[in-house]
């Protein structure tokens, strides 16, 4: 299979994501995208250059950051499935609202015209807070996937709620046969 494997600024999450992006490719073709941030940022969890090797080294190919890099997704079919870990709260606003401004969202809209899967893994504070109506939305939303998700600190980050990355492949494979895996909340 093709399986896209969009990364957005949710730089915490790499050191869990990197390893899966890693089993899948033991598997598949994985076509990395990175959101404009992700492709541009260094934080304390690393530099952007590091994030774009270790990506370009896991899948054999260099990592699509614009636009019309992402735009034949769709016409040209390009993917099985589209995976995005981590996916930020900014990023579920856009996919809630159709807006395709950057690398990863125009992924999903090129993409999502084959009505094939979308699987979602968030990250994010505002979980339960101003994201929950978009989370809300995409639960809704025809071809999109969650990737099972709980709070992840709810004494210090009431709001907070993160994906068990390491269910990706699982999600993935349900998502794949047009099944959501199941409990999708942790
Ligand atoms: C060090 C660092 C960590 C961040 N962690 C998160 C996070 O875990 N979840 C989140 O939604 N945003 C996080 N952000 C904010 C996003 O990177 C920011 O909203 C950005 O616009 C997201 O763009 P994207 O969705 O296109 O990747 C973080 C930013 C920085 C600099």
């Amino acid at each position: 299979m093709n399986i896209g494997f969009a990364v957005c600024g949710s730089f915490c999450t790499y050191q869990q994501v990197f390893p899966v992006m890693e089993a899948l490719a033991e598997k598949h073709t994985i076509i990395p995208i990175f959101s404009d941030i992700s492709y541009t940022t260094d934080s304390r969890f690393g530099t952007h250059s590091d994030h774009i090797d270790r990506a370009e080294q896991i899948c054999g190919r260099e990592v699509l950051h614009t636009i019309p890099q992402v735009e034949p997704i769709g016409p040209k079919g390009m993917l099985d499935a589209l995976v995005i870990a981590p996916c930020t709260g900014n990023t579920l606003a856009k996919l809630a609202h159709s807006i395709a401004d950057g690398p990863v969202t125009m992924a999903a809209k090129s993409h999502l015209r084959n009505g094939r899967p979308v699987i979602v893994a968030v990250s994010t504070n505002d979980a339960l807070a101003g994201a929950a109506e978009n989370i809300g939305k995409l639960l809704g939303r025809k071809h999109y996937y969650f990737v099972p998700f709980g709070q992840d600190a709810p004494e210090k980050k009431p709001t907070s709620m993160v994906a068990d990355f390491a269910k990706i492949p699982d999600t993935l494979a349900l998502a794949l046969e047009g099944k959501q895996i199941q409990p999708i909340i942790l």
